[in-house]
C-alpha cells in the first residue's frame, strides 16, 4: 500500500549538458514505470533543464535543498516558490552532507520541514548515525532525537508530506552498506517511533526510503525488508545503466 520511492541524489555533479544526457537516458528507461515513483535530483543550475527532458512522464523532479523563507535578502539561498516555479514536486532535506559541511541541525532542518508541509512540495528529509555513535550502542537515541528535532510540530494531518530516509552516515559513499537486516532493524524502529507520535495509520503510510552505497548488487535485498520503502542513492544514480537497473528492482 506504500508506493516506492527511488530517488537519485546527484549531489554536486553534471554540467547542463551532463545532466540533460541522464535526464534523457532515464527517461527512456523509467518512464513507463507504474511500480514506483522515481524522483531526480539533480543540482539547482540543471533544474529546469531537467525539468524540460522529463516533462509529460511520471517522473518527478527534487531540489537537494531549500530555505525556509519565500523571499528576501538571502544571498546564495533558493525559495520554495522557485522550486515549485521551476517543476519540483520534492526537496531533500537534512542530508548529513548538509549537517557535516554545512552547519544544518535538527533545528534548521525542521525550519525548513514547516515550510515545506506549508507548500504544494513534498520533503525527503534525512536522518541517520555516525560509525562513532553506532559503534558506541547510541544510534536507536540519535535517530529519535533527530525525528523529534526534524519533525517537532508535524500534525498527522501534513506527516504524508514527508517522505523519511535512513542514510547511516558511515555507510554514504564508503561502498559499506547497511545489511538489508541491519536497515530494516532501524526502519522498524522508526516506523515504531511515528506510531508513538503520530498514531499507528499515520506511521503505517509512511515511506521510509534507506540511503547509503545502494547498488544494482544490493537493491533487491533491501527491497524486500518490510520496512524499506524504496532507496536514497547516491554516487549509482549517476549514470543511467546503473539507476536503471535499481529502479527496477526485483522483489
Ligand atoms: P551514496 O549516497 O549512494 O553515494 O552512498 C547516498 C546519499 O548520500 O544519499
Amino acid at each position: 500500500m506504500r508506493t516506492p520511492v527511488i530517488a537519485g541524489n546527484w549531489k554536486m555533479h553534471k554540467t547542463l549538458a551532463e545532466a540533460r544526457a541522464l535526464a534523457r537516458a532515464v527517461k527512456a528507461g523509467a518512464a513507463e514505470v507504474s511500480h514506483c515513483q522515481v524522483v531526480l535530483a539533480p543540482p539547482f543550475t540543471a533544474l529546469a533543464a531537467v525539468a524540460e527532458e522529463i516533462r509529460g512522464t511520471p517522473l518527478i523532479l527534487a531540489a537537494q535543498n531549500v530555505f525556509w523563507e519565500t523571499q528576501g535578502a538571502y544571498t546564495g539561498e533558493i525559495s520554495i516558490p522557485m522550486l515549485q516555479d521551476v517543476g519540483c514536486g520534492i526537496v531533500i532535506l537534512g542530508h548529513s552532507e548538509r549537517r557535516q559541511y554545512f552547519g544544518e541541525t535538527d533545528e534548521t532542518v525542521n525550519r525548513r520541514v514547516k515550510a515545506v508541509v506549508k507548500s504544494s512540495l513534498r520533503a525527503i528529509v534525512c536522518i541517520g548515525e555516525t560509525l562513532s555513535q553506532r559503534e558506541a550502542g547510541i544510534h536507536h537515541e540519535v535517530i529519535s532525537q533527530q525525528l523529534a528535532g526534524a519533525l517537532d510540530g508535524l500534525t498527522p494531518q501534513t506527516s504524508w508530506r514527508i517522505i523519511l530516509a535512513y542514510e547511516p552516515v558511515w555507510a554514504i559513499g564508503t561502498g559499506r552498506t547497511a545489511t538489508p537486516e541491519v536497515a530494516q532493524e532501524v526502519h522498524a524502529a522508526i516506523r515504531n517511533w511515528m506510531a508513538g507520535k503520530f498514531g499507528g495509520e499515520t506511521a503505517q503510510a509512511m515511506q521510509i526510503l534507506y540511503g547509503g552505497s545502494v547498488k544494482p548488487e544490493n537493491i533487491d535485498d533491501l527491497m524486500r525488508q518490510p520496512d524499506i520503502d524504496g532507496a536514497l542513492v547516491g554516487g549509482a544514480c549517476l549514470e543511467a545503466q546503473s539507476f536503471l537497473r535499481i529502479v527496477h528492482y526485483h522483489c
